[in-house]
């Protein structure tokens, strides 16, 4: 961030203030207005932050307009096809492409926090069986907070990064662990002989009693759905752990707020929601229906899937995951699969339609995920949780950032007011 000796002149009344330009790397330059309610006693309003940059970053940078997503600079759709999971963690996390040294060094630190500590076994068993495994990794991964001492100073470099490895590595062991508990089969301890998204498919879809084999092809794109994930700057989830965190709160109990923020349906939630609207659907002959009821003021109902607050042009995540959809179809034998098919007919359609040509909606990561998922057999209700697992790293990554920026601050927002001035206290015998 550069001041750009450029300012901005607000008028209130018979006096003005400048307020400081600060340029970004890219992106839109920014008004400062920390300073503003100390010198001319007002706040700014603006709820959903749809024009407050809340913080700076390094890490993840998206042109809503131009469809562009990059990871500490490399574009995602290179990240999808060329690197793999960890190598992005590792670069989200530390902000280079690691050598191949470091590589195996960070796989190695990963591989060897899979496990989860055996007593929290009991947290899954305490949850009914038919909990969202949302609900069961928002309980777990807040309770990891009563278990890992070790990694809790939050002001302690080598706390932050034990912290941060045994979450990416413990994640997937803990969404595998909630859909084993919810369909009645016994926990499957992690190998530590396969890579990060064979041993998540293992101990998901493995049982005691047989032998399991990882497809080569369905690990590589759960992979790239991880990778997808990844991260995407100041989400809402995101913002909300860089919120709880600000207070210096602990980091599992963060990754947790996080967790909750992603399950709702404007959100992580939304791959599930879409394929539940796309089975409605059922076939493409009724998509002119669903479409007339996504366009109705009158009726709540919206194209899950489609639409995204910053991208205003095709969401590049989407693209590679329609690529891997027909790949993994394909891969599965899956042959005119009536729900792949509704939701390519439903992007037609939508797209050639001015409503959704005028509002910029596009389909976004969720549009072809859930398809994906279904496909290699997961319910939808594990969706998000797969989402969760992926995000992991971005919040990590922004937390550290946070708390290693010196001008971390508690975040604090204001508010407009509009209550009751103050009034006195009436007895209950004379209301
Ligand atoms: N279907 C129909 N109309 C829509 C949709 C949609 N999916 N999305 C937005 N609109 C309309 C909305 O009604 C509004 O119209 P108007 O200006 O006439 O009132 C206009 O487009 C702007 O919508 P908004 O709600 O003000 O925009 P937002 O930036 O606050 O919301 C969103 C973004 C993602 C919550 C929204 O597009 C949405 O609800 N989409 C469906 C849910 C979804 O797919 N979410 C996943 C997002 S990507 C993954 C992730 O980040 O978690």
């Amino acid at each position: 961030m550069t001041d750009t000796n450029k300012s901005a002149t607000l008028s209130i009344g018979d006096k003005t203030y400048d307020l400081p330009i600060l340029s970004p790397s890219a992106g839109p330059d920014v008004v400062d207005i920390r300073k503003l309610y100390g010198q001319a006693d007002v706040f700014t309003y603006d709820p959903g932050f749809t024009s407050t940059a809340s913080c700076d970053s390094s890490i993840t940078y998206i042109d809503g307009e131009a469809g562009v997503l990059l990871h500490r600079g490399y574009p995602i759709d290179q990240l999808a096809g060329k690197s793999h999971f960890l190598e992005v963690c590792y670069l989200l996390l530390y902000g280079e492409l690691p050598t191949a040294a470091q590589l195996e060094d960070f796989e190695k630190r990963v591989t060897n926090h899979t496990m989860v500590h055996e007593q929290m076994h009991r947290f899954f068993t305490g949850f009914r069986r038919d909990a969202h495994p949302m609900a069961v990794m928002t309980g777990v991964v807040g309770a990891m907070s009563a278990f890992y001492h070790d990694s809790t100073d939050i002001s302690d470099p080598w706390h932050r990064e034990v912290a941060s490895i045994r979450l990416i590595a413990k994640m997937p062991t803990i969404a595998a662990m909630a859909y084993k508990y919810s369909i009645g089969q016994p926990f499957v301890y992690p190998r530590n002989d396969l890579d990060y998204a064979s041993n998540f498919l293992r101990m998901c879809f493995s049982v005691p009693c047989e032998e399991y084999h990882v497809d080569p092809i369905l690990a590589r794109a759960m992979d790239r759905i991880f990778t997808l994930h990844a991260d995407h700057e100041q989400n809402a989830s995101t913002s909300t752990v860089r919120l709880a965190s600000s207070s210096g709160a602990n980091p599992f109990a963060c990754i947790a707020a996080g967790i909750a923020c992603l399950w709702g349906p404007s959100h992580g939630g939304a791959n599930q929601a879409c394929l539940e609207m796309l089975k409605e659907i059922g076939t493409p002959d009724r998509i002119p229906e669903f479409i007339a009821r996504a366009k109705d003021k009158n009726d709540p109902f919206r194209l899950m899937g489609f639409g995204h607050r910053v991208y205003k042009n095709f969401d590049p995540r989407a693209t590679v995951m329609k690529q891997s959809a027909d790949e993994v179809l394909d891969l599965l034998g899956v042959e005119n699969n009536p729900i792949l098919a509704t939701a390519k007919e439903l992007e037609k359609q939508a797209l050639a339609d001015p409503y959704f040509a005028e509002k910029k909606l596009f389909p976004n990561v969720d549009f072809y995920s859930g398809i994906i998922l279904e496909a290699m057999g997961f319910p939808t209700s594990m969706f998000t949780p797969i989402f969760a697992l992926s995000r992991t790293v971005g919040w990590i990554s922004q937390w550290k950032e946070m708390i290693e920026d010196p001008q971390m601050k508690i975040g604090r927002p204001r508010q407009l007011y509009t209550g009751p001035t103050q009034r006195d206290y009436v007895d209950v015998e004379n209301r």
